[in-house]
């Protein structure tokens, strides 16, 4: 039978800057869940990329004095670098100065004018340059953009319109029918009563700057940013090209993972340029949060950016994605700071996580001569941690699949925490001196199988975590253990052998 899809993409990011921690986020929590879906047997497409035109592009590109193409490809490097730090999984990496995208990008776009969806006239109106946006007077703030506060300017042109407007009513019957397409349900109603205020005919091109895909049929006409970003979502599938497997096999999207910033462009926008063209919407565009500073939103010109490969330098990638997926509450904000961070891994990575490993292995070592023996009979104290991690896998999907992401790292920690509680409860060492080798037996195949389980869970989210617990758990060649199938309790063989190892997250000390 063939396997269900799962396409899942990020947005695709800005190379105006490096990318700081809260871009990392935003990746990070889409590689869990890609890899996630690909351990419970989905056949995952998962996109990622960078979005390379504009006026904002071309004015950082002449700051450091180099042809726009230039710059970008420096700066789209160093995005690759970081994804292949912090252990991204993606299937593709498009940017949309690739032809296999412009080329797209223009083909839709003369379709549109040609069906009179795209029509020309004149525009006037004040343009937010940093976030590429027109505003009407009415909507400016002190003279300043709304959503950002700084300064806009007056622009006076010839554009072409996109008949945004025509397509509200089916945009929100869609949205009523569909109360899965936009979560959480805060956005949804967002962008809703955004729809229901009115929309404008959207100005989908600008004769002000050169760097963009040029209006075929019009020239001096580059084609305005969303319009060619949000395109890549198809293009990297080959959409409307002879090359489109890909298109067939994955098309419509499960899931765009976007920051609330640009959720209207992903509610709004998308699924009326979509609609447009006859093709089907994706399934769910998914709002997260920001991740804020004291200081508040990270910015270059704030001069507050933290560096994510900083932060793996000092902490390790596995902690840094840890403390991403953990700390930002689905769909709110979260503030980062190192102190949060530091705490974190020494609770719940070195404390809670590591030691039961070290614990672990030390009795098995000392009590059993390295070795994990079968089990007898069970007690209710037993079957407690039992019942919890037989059903922890299937708490822990159901979180995923609402992309509760913090939700499903905490049910595996109340695994954790329970196995770390049975230690005490069951005190293996009073077991070792009274010579009671079966129940001491039992205790400690039952902490390995728990701790099996909850490495198998914790894949998707520290990529780099469980070949260092199989290492110690003797589990190293057996990928039929390893998998998410193998989450049956009892599974785990008698007789492995366990080796100790090094702490898995070493306790950080104030100092640093
Ligand atoms: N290029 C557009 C997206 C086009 S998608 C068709 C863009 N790029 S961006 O680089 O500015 O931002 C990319 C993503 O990073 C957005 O989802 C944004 O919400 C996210 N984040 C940027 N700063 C962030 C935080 N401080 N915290 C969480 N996410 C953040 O927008």
């Amino acid at each position: 039978m063939a396997r269900p899809t799962f396409y899942i993409t990020t947005p695709i990011y800005y190379p105006s800057d490096r990318l700081h921690i809260g871009h990392a986020y935003t990746t990070v929590a889409a590689d869990a869940m890609a890899r996630f879906k690909r351990m419970t047997g989905h056949d995952v497409w998962f996109l990622t990329g960078s979005d390379e035109h504009g006026q904002k592009i071309e004015r950082a590109a002449r700051a450091r004095g180099l042809a726009p193409k230039a710059y970008v490809d420096e700066i789209v490097a160093g995005f690759k670098d970081l994804w292949a730090r912090l252990d991204i999984s993606y299937d593709d990496f498009i940017r949309t100065t690739e032809p296999r995208h412009t080329r797209v990008v223009a083909a839709i776009f003369t379709r549109l004018y040609e069906q009179g969806d795209i029509y020309k006239a004149t525009y006037e109106g004040w343009y937010c340059t940093p976030c590429e946006t027109f505003w009407a007077e009415a909507r400016l703030v002190d003279g300043n953009c709304p959503d950002c506060g700084r300064p806009v300017e007056l622009v006076r042109e010839e554009s072409y319109f996109f008949r945004l407007a025509k397509y509200a009513d089916r945009l929100l019957e869609h949205i009523a029918r569909h109360p899965e397409f936009i979560q959480p349900e805060t956005r949804r109603n967002e962008v809703v009563s955004f729809v229901k205020m009115g929309l404008e005919d959207l100005c989908v091109s600008r004769t002000t700057f050169n760097w963009g895909i040029q209006v075929p049929f019009d020239p001096r006409h580059v084609v305005y940013v969303w319009i060619d970003a949000l395109t890549n979502y198809i293009s990297a599938l080959g959409y409307g090209t002879p090359d489109d497997e890909l298109f067939r096999k994955f098309w419509p999207a499960d899931v765009h993972l976007v920051g609330k910033d640009i959720i209207r462009f992903h509610c709004i926008i998308w699924p009326i340029l979509l609609m447009a063209l006859g093709i089907e919407l994706p399934r769910r565009v998914v709002g997260h949060g920001w991740l804020l500073l004291e200081s508040g939103k990270m910015s270059k010109s704030k001069g507050n950016v933290v560096d994510p490969m900083v932060l793996m330098d000092r902490y390790g990638v596995d902690a840094i994605r840890y403390y991403l997926l953990r700390e930002l509450p689905p769909g709110g904000d979260g503030y980062y700071s190192e102190d949060n961070l530091v705490a974190r891994i020494n609770t719940d990575l070195a404390n809670d996580l590591g030691n039961l490993l070290s614990r672990l292995t030390a009795m098995a070592a000392k009590y059993q001569d390295g070795a994990i023996e079968p089990p007898a009979a069970y007690e209710d104290l037993d079957q407690d941690l039992v019942d919890l991690a037989v059903g922890t896998p299937g708490e822990m999907a159901r979180l995923m699949d609402a992309f509760d992401l913090p939700g499903a790292l905490a049910a595996v920690w109340r695994l954790v925490n329970r196995a770390n509680k049975y230690i005490e409860e069951t005190a293996p060492w009073a077991l070792a001196r009274e010579g009671r080798r079966d129940r001491l037996a039992t205790v400690l195949y039952n902490l390995a199988e728990a701790y099996r389980f909850a490495t198998v869970m914790l894949m998707p989210f520290m990529p780099g975590l469980a070949p260092r617990v199989w290492a110690q758990l003797g589990l190293a060649d057996r990928p039929d253990l390893t998998a998410w199938d193998a989450l049956q309790w009892g599974r785990l063989p008698a007789g492995v052998r366990i080796k100790r190892g090094a702490p898995l997250f070493p306790r950080i000390e104030a100092a640093k």
